[in-house]
């Protein structure tokens, strides 16, 4: 990790958040909570929310919310993150997020909100009818990072474009209010190539919660029988395992699959293709399913046990909050002194 503002001097501090969509899957722990866990072991003071406020930019079930907080921050103990090391809350419960978030809805500009992909993506053809919170989710997604001055920010591609407004709305506030080194420029900490997980069932698309077919997708709450059938069923093509990795290029089923195996015996593509360079999918397939089983049965067991025990969850949420509320508390007071608000 390097430094990211010559004139920041604070400590490094690492922030990242998921959505609470009921549910966590394979890319999500490969793509991104196998990195926090890494991150967290480095010794610098971790923030791992759910965000719960972004949530709402889109219909939502006000009864299933709750619920999918508790599994998001199931799955996130389960992977490995440490609530004793690392905060883990609902962005919700420290409302310093949602404060600075207007704050930097005074300092972002409409035009680089107008630039944003992913609402594009989200709000389809009918952008007219779209939340404008919808809208605004990447400055709160600044409100986020920056609440805690976090240096570091653990993400997928995807959201380079948001960390890339998250360094200039940091920068137009230092400007605009002439406190040149009270933020740091928050840099993204992109997971290796090999961790975008594909679907299942196409290799093309993004291995996602709201695929309506369930056979796309390994959830951290299937048990093993469950995983290893997902894999049988999962698409390839009719060829063998090539033995380059250039030759997979064109073959997403078959580089999505190799790239899981991978991703899941902390090795490189090139290593999986040294070794079954040659063979089929009926050989590669069981030894897929061995592996994903043999590592993803503790997370799924320590995930059955947390959400079979909602009290232990909602403990962790509370102190965590309580953690996070004392870093982000200092922080948006000195936001309130410098934009000149009374008190
Ligand atoms: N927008 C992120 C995503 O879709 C989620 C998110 C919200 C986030 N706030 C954040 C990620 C702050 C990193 C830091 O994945």
């Amino acid at each position: 990790m390097t430094d990211t503002a010559p004139t920041y001097s604070g400590p490094q501090r690492i922030l990242s958040g998921m959505q609470p969509t009921g549910g966590l899957h394979l890319g999500n722990y490969l793509g991104a909570l196998v990195n926090w866990v890494a991150l967290q072991e480095r010794g610098a003071a971790c923030f791992y929310c759910v965000v719960d406020l972004h949530a709402i930019t889109m219909p939502h079930n006000p009864a299933e919310l709750p619920d999918a907080v508790r599994k998001a921050a199931a799955a996130y103990i389960a992977s490995g993150v440490d609530p004793e090391k690392s905060a883990v809350f609902a962005q919700s419960s420290v409302t310093a997020h949602a404060e600075l978030a207007w704050i930097f809805q005074c300092v972002a500009r409409l035009g680089w909100l107008e630039r944003m992909t992913q609402f594009k993506d989200k709000a389809g053809k009918d952008k007219e009818r779209a939340s404008v919170g919808l809208f605004t989710y990447p400055v709160l997604q600044a409100a986020d990072i920056l609440v805690y001055k976090a240096t570091h920010v653990p993400v997928g591609e995807d959201q380079k474009q948001h960390l890339e407004l998250s360094r200039d709305i940091a920068a137009r506030f230092m400007r605009d209010f002439d406190c040149d080194g009270f933020f740091p420029l928050p840099e993204p900490v992109i997971q290796g190539a090999g961790t975008r997980i594909m679907s299942l069932k196409d290799g093309l698309k993004k291995m996602s919660k709201s695929d309506p077919s369930d056979l796309s997708r390994i959830n951290l709450s299937d048990d093993a029988d469950t995983i290893a059938r997902k894999i049988k069923k999962a698409k390839t093509d009719p060829a063998a395992l090539p033995d380059n990795v250039e030759a997979l290029a064109d073959r997403p089923e078959a580089a999505n699959l190799v790239g899981i195996y991978a991703a899941l015996a902390g090795s490189s593509k090139e290593q999986v293709i040294a070794e079954f360079a040659g063979q089929g999918f009926g050989a590669f397939k069981p030894k897929l399913a061995e592996l994903a089983v043999e590592r993803l049965a503790p997370v799924a067991n320590e995930y059955a046990r947390l959400i079979n025990d909602p009290a232990e969850i909602d403990r962790v949420l509370a102190k965590g909050a309580e953690r996070a509320r004392t870093v982000a508390g200092p922080v948006i007071a000195e936001v309130k002194d410098v934009v000149g608000f009374w008190r």
